[in-house]
């Protein structure tokens, strides 16, 4: 009767381990995340690398970042994933298990997930396909691929990024494809973040095998950002637009947003190329140190939905006007279309947008809203002229209608809930954690998936902007023990009707007590 009532309530399925492994195996051709519903949209977070590299690092400054990232106002932005990256957090024992590092991390590597699991954030992990790290610090997973994985889902993972140090006569599809079957046998739902810098063309294979790809070598070195090399990362990814989509995404490098070495223009054309290309969001800059406009740039609403746009299209530059670049093809799931115009010369320029650049007919009449003095003007006939000052850029939404919806992005306030029951006797026990909708006025239309394990139950129900999703679990019949489940929400997205990223949160019972049946 409870499970009927699920039904209609609108919610979820529990991945259990061994169907994971099943599922995923026969998969294996096929988009990784058409199976598991991972970074539908490019993913968002933090990494650490660009600001700080290697050290010093440790439980201390990640959780500093953390709080950063909420006080900031980018978790409501939707940066989501977070985690130490090559931050010495392991090491390998005598039995070829990982290690985690105490002296760096104190709470565990499971203890800083449940950190960042508490305050409605996802946990980013880090390792490397070869025999050591970049650094050489950590082992890298050559011949231990199962042993490394299960570490990574036990730690609670929900991103695991792979480094290409020290992978001497490795092939990259190959090497990748083991981790990703590795990573399926482990059971946890995983974005799984390829990072060969464009070795061995991932963009060619790595969509059955990840769900986003380094295409470029690394944007800067630690603490300062660099120009040059951000145009170079920004030509060579550009070219592979037609690789990226939903669960797919060719991978520029991390943001070098509020970094020294940008002015503010070039922070504001940097995020706005980001945008455009469809690139995840991993901003590098110490959250804790940001000056009011790069909190504006890098929480901009209206660019992140260019970039978050559920079709997922991967812009590209379609026209060029001496040193200007006007880069189009990225229509937007209400029918719009984005365009960038960006100067990457020395000289003020002056463009015409045309509306065959849009793929509207001269004679359309059409609204154009200015992504970053959040205006719109029109309706226009025939095209609009831009003037942008050197290495500035104008960013477009050109539409029919004024309207101009933003995509839904969906906000937790944790992605953990956990359960004591004192003694093995028959119990419920409920609790619910909240997830709001902070982009569009729209709501995602939940989807029913059958499949729940028969201790747990999950009721979802809407107020306004926001949803509760209450777990209820039962102890009739448990024995003594600990159980854990992973539940996965789908939602549609309503405008365009496509599928938005799963939600997965982590639900323990553990059932303490004598009198249990193990
Ligand atoms: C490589 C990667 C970077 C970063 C460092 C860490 O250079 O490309 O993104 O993870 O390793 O050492």
């Amino acid at each position: 009767m409870r499970k009927t009532l699920l039904l209609f309530m609108g919610i979820a399925i529990v991945f259990l381990f061994l169907n994971q492994q099943a599922r995923g195996q026969n998969q294996a051709s096929k988009l990784r995340a058409a199976e598991d519903g991972l970074a539908l949209t490019p993913p968002m977070g933090w990494y650490p690398w660009n600001e700080f590299g290697q050290e010093p690092q440790n439980e201390k400054l990640i959780k500093e970042i953390v709080d950063a990232l909420i006080s900031s106002g980018l978790k409501d932005a939707g940066y989501v994933y977070v985690g130490p990256d090559e931050g010495i957090c392991f090491s390998r024992g005598a039995d070829g298990k990982l290690i985690a590092n105490l002296a760096h991390y104190p709470s565990g590597l499971r203890g800083l997930g449940d950190y960042i699991h508490q305050r409605g954030l996802k946990y980013a992990l880090y390792t490397d396909a070869g025999t050591r790290t970049c650094s050489k610090a950590m082992p890298g997973t050559k011949d231990h691929e199962v042993e490394d994985m299960a570490a990574f889902a036990a730690w609670r993972a929900d991103d695991v990024k792979v480094d290409w140090c020290n992978t001497d006569g490795q092939d990259p599809a190959q090497t990748y494809t083991r981790l990703r079957d590795a990573q399926l046998a482990a059971g946890r739902p995983i974005v799984f973040s390829l990072c060969s810098w464009g070795v061995g063309e991932p963009w060619k294979w790595a969509a059955s095998v990840g769900h986003l790809w380094r295409t470029t070598g690394d944007i800067c070195g630690p603490g300062k950002a660099d120009w040059s090399t951000a145009m170079k990362n920004t030509a060579e990814n550009e070219k592979l637009f037609a690789a990226a989509g939903p669960g797919h995404w060719n991978d520029p490098d991390m943001l070098i947003n509020g970094m020294d070495g940008l002015s503010a223009t070039q922070n504001r054309s940097f995020f706005s190329l980001w945008c455009m290309m469809a690139a995840p969001l991993m901003a590098g800059n110490d959250l804790r140190k940001m000056t009011a406009s790069t909190i504006q740039i890098l929480t901009n609403r209206e660019a992140i939905g260019i970039d978050q746009d559920p079709l997922g299209i991967q812009g590209h530059i379609v026209r060029r006007e001496g040193q200007a670049e006007i880069w189009a093809a990225k229509r937007l799931f209400d029918g719009s279309q984005a365009v960038l115009v960006f100067n990457s010369g020395t000289t003020q320029a002056e463009v015409r947008v045309t509306w065959p650049d849009v793929g509207s007919a001269q004679s359309a009449a059409l609204y154009v809203r200015n992504l970053w003095t959040h205006q719109t003007t029109g309706p226009r006939r025939g095209g609009i002229t831009v003037t942008v000052p050197p290495r500035d850029v104008a960013l477009l939404r050109i539409s029919e209608s004024s309207a101009f919806p933003r995509p839904p992005v969906i906000v937790a306030d944790s992605y953990w809930v956990s359960f004591h029951a004192p003694d093995p006797g028959p119990q419920k026990f409920t609790k619910a954690i909240t997830v709001k909708t902070t982009g569009s006025d729209e709501l995602p239309r939940w989807k029913v998936l059958p499949g729940l394990p028969s201790w747990l139950t999950v009721a979802v129900t809407k107020h306004g902007k926001s949803q509760t999703l209450a777990s209820t679990v039962s102890t009739a019949g448990l024995a003594k023990g600990l159980y854990h489940a992973v539940v996965r929400a789908d939602n549609i997205e309503p405008v365009s009707g496509q599928p938005m990223s799963a939600l997965y949160y982590d639900v323990d019972l553990e059932v303490a007590g004598g009198g249990g049946k193990n």
